[in-house]
């Protein structure tokens, strides 16, 4: 099997299976236990805590960790409107935990608007001020990279035009970290999400990262977990994957881009060459490293996918939450394409653990499935 869907899922690696394997067998305390092996297991989760905040670059006691990057999500929007919030402006790219919250607090009279997307997959900045502008307590929820484009959104801009308005931000980080070089000193948003599973972690932890922790309204109540932000017993054996795998990444983030950028463009660049046909979707050179989103034109991106599948090639045509219902990605259609053009239009991303040798071989076979569905289609 050849995973060029590493923006669904990542394949945990050895360091944070042996990491959450060991969490799982001679240090299973509870940290909240007084004794010897709720000791380990507090100092197991501070470890694992330190990991993930230095990769973010934030202090550990920033950090919040959550069962998912979902669940960090709902918990940015559910902290911003718990502040009074009277508008929240997103866009229509954001991943469903964003979305379909957003319509969950519209449907309640929050006043929610969201900007306008260009063709190249990037927020239409002035849109985005213009609905900051002369609002009371506005706040702006974005993404920092598209999950099915790789589209890179320009957050420095939009959190300097959200500080301008007076806006509180969230950022949806899930596809940012471990990809690029995200300084949150630079950056500065109050609420940033992130997940274990696409930087080769292990699936069920994400975290929320709080500028001020003080400012997270918790969902949940009847602990003193997680500074009593998210109470509930932690999940120590993904966390404690999560700290492995945040430390891998951490010790060599250039290396893994630049590895991830290789393979997307060996492969790519065969694709294009050998179906000059087919073309890139989303603006090239804003791009996150490990993703390239192809239209095939005049053939079912779906029948494409299906086919790969059987030749042991795992890809994506529109976000993985949706996958089990078959439709035109709401993403690429905010992007102006049209229904026909989205379903021709297939996504693959690249790991660290993806080999040259694998994206050479998964590039023959596109090519050879696509040019037969082509003349099928024809
Ligand atoms: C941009 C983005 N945000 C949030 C999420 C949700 O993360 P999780 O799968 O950990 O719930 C994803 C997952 O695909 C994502 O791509």
């Amino acid at each position: 099997m050849i995973n060029l869907d590493n923006n669904a899922t990542t394949t945990p690696s050895r360091a944070a299976v042996e990491a959450a394997t060991a969490a799982l067998t001679p240090r299973y305390g509870n940290p909240s236990s007084a004794h010897s092996a709720g000791d380990a297991a507090r100092t197991l989760l501070h470890d694992a805590r330190c990991n993930v905040a230095e990769l973010l670059g934030c202090e550990p006691t920033q950090l919040v960790f959550t069962g998912s990057g979902t669940e960090a999500n709902n918990l940015a929007l559910h902290s911003l409107t718990s502040q009074g919030l009277w508008r929240l402006v997103t866009s229509p790219l954001e991943h469903s935990s964003v979305l379909q919250h957003a319509e969950y607090l519209a449907a309640r009279g929050l006043d929610v608007v969201k900007a306008r997307v260009g063709t190249d997959g990037r927020v239409d900045v002035d849109d985005i001020e213009a609905a900051l502008r002369d609002v009371d307590r506005p706040a702006l929820s974005v993404q920092w990279v598209n999950n099915e484009t790789g589209v890179i959104q320009p957050v420095d801009e939009l959190v300097a035009v959200a500080r301008r308005h007076g806006a509180r931000v969230h950022i949806d980080a899930a596809q940012a970290i471990g990809k690029l070089d995200a300084d949150l000193t630079r950056v500065a948003p109050d609420f940033l999400t992130f997940t274990a599973h696409k930087i080769n972690g292990v699936r069920g932890v994400g975290a929320l990262y709080a500028r001020d922790p003080k400012m997270i309204c918790p969902l949940r109540f009847g602990g003193t977990q997680e500074q009593g932000l998210h109470p509930g017993t932690e999940n120590l054996v993904g966390i404690a994957g999560f700290g492995a795998a945040a430390w891998e990444r951490l010790r060599d983030l250039p290396g893994a881009i630049e590895h991830m950028r290789r393979l997307r463009n060996v492969f790519e660049r065969r694709v294009l060459e050998e179906c000059p046909w087919a073309e890139v979707n989303g603006a090239q050179d804003a791009r996150v490293c490990n993703t390239t989103n192809i239209r095939f034109t005049g053939i079912d991106g779906q029948a494409l996918m299906a086919r790969l599948d059987r030749e042991g090639i795992c890809c994506s045509q529109s976000s993985a939450c949706t996958n089990q219902k078959p439709e035109p990605s709401y993403v690429l259609r905010a992007m102006g394409l049209s229904e026909p053009e989205a379903y021709e239009s297939v996504r693959f991303s690249t790991g660290v653990l993806n080999t040259e040798d694998e994206m050479v071989e998964a590039a023959g076979m596109v090519v050879t499935v696509a040019n037969r569905l082509r003349r099928l289609f024809a």
